[in-house]
């Protein structure tokens, strides 16, 4: 039986400073003592990465950035590249967050070169995909989620797959309250590791993280945790407050 290491990252968005980023880390550290064989990250917008990098050095909480652009550098007004963010200390990316398709445009083809961009530096890609409510309620979910992951996936060696980690956030529970149900969660999550055992084998898919995003709060995230293939949470709002992100990361 393969182990997952269950992985907590708290996406900040847009939020916080870096004076709001030394209040709410500060209260994190003080409150989150770690159990055993469980990972958490936090990812700061990028004008805060190397304020969070001071305050989280000789922790265990990891450091996450929210994008990068898929060259390593160049004339890209406004990017910032891989190397650039290895270089402040993270060691995970967020690329292809529903957020950024919607309001950014982000294609699949854009992701998978980003995906690619992210390994070169030596960055772990967190790939989030998610159907929308339209989508699900045409019974499109799972034919929206292999288009993405396949996307984002293109050429990808076996190897390459068993160390990255997919996010499954499903647009219609984002920032909305409305969380899919454990079971709801678990069917996608399921179907995700099918697709990527087809993509690689079955070895590879077991040893994949597929986190679930989409309002997770301290009342639901131990029930979302005891599916079998729900692997971690990436969560949203309820990761700028230190005590709900704290008992998150800490769930039973
Ligand atoms: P919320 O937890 O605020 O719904 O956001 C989820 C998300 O988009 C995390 O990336």
């Amino acid at each position: 039986m393969v182990t997952r290491c269950p992985l907590i990252i708290g996406n900040w968005k847009m939020h916080c400073t870096r004076a709001e980023t030394e209040h709410l880390l500060s209260a994190v550290l003080a409150q989150l003592s770690l159990p055993p064989e469980r990972e958490v990250a936090v990812a700061p917008p990028f004008t805060a990465l190397e304020t969070a990098a001071r305050l989280l050095a000789g922790s265990a909480i990891r450091l996450a950035a929210q994008n990068l652009h898929w060259e390593p550098q160049g004339a890209f007004t406004g990017e910032i590249s891989g190397p650039m963010l290895k270089e402040l200390g993270c060691t995970y990316v967020i690329i292809g967050h529903s957020e950024r398709r919607q309001y950014c445009g982000e294609t699949d083809a854009q992701i998978a070169r980003k995906v690619r961009a992210a390994q070169r530096a030596g960055l772990v890609p967190v790939i989030c995909v998610g159907e929308t409510l339209e989508e699900r309620e045409q019974g499109a979910t799972l034919a929206v989620i292999r288009r993405q992951v396949r996307g984002a996936l293109q050429d990808q060696a076996p190897l390459a797959i068993a160390s990255l980690v997919i996010a499954y956030e499903p647009v219609w529970a984002i920032g909305t309250g409305r969380t899919a149900t454990p079971s709801q969660a678990q069917a996608v999550h399921e179907a995700i590791r099918n697709l990527l055992a087809e993509l690689s084998n079955s070895e590879t898919a077991n040893t994949t993280r597929i986190l679930y995003g989409g309002s997770v709060k301290p009342d639901n995230i131990d029930s979302l945790m005891a599916e079998a293939d729900i692997d971690g949470a990436l969560v949203g709002g309820a990761s700028l407050q230190a005590d709900s992100f704290v008992r998150i990361a800490t769930f039973r």
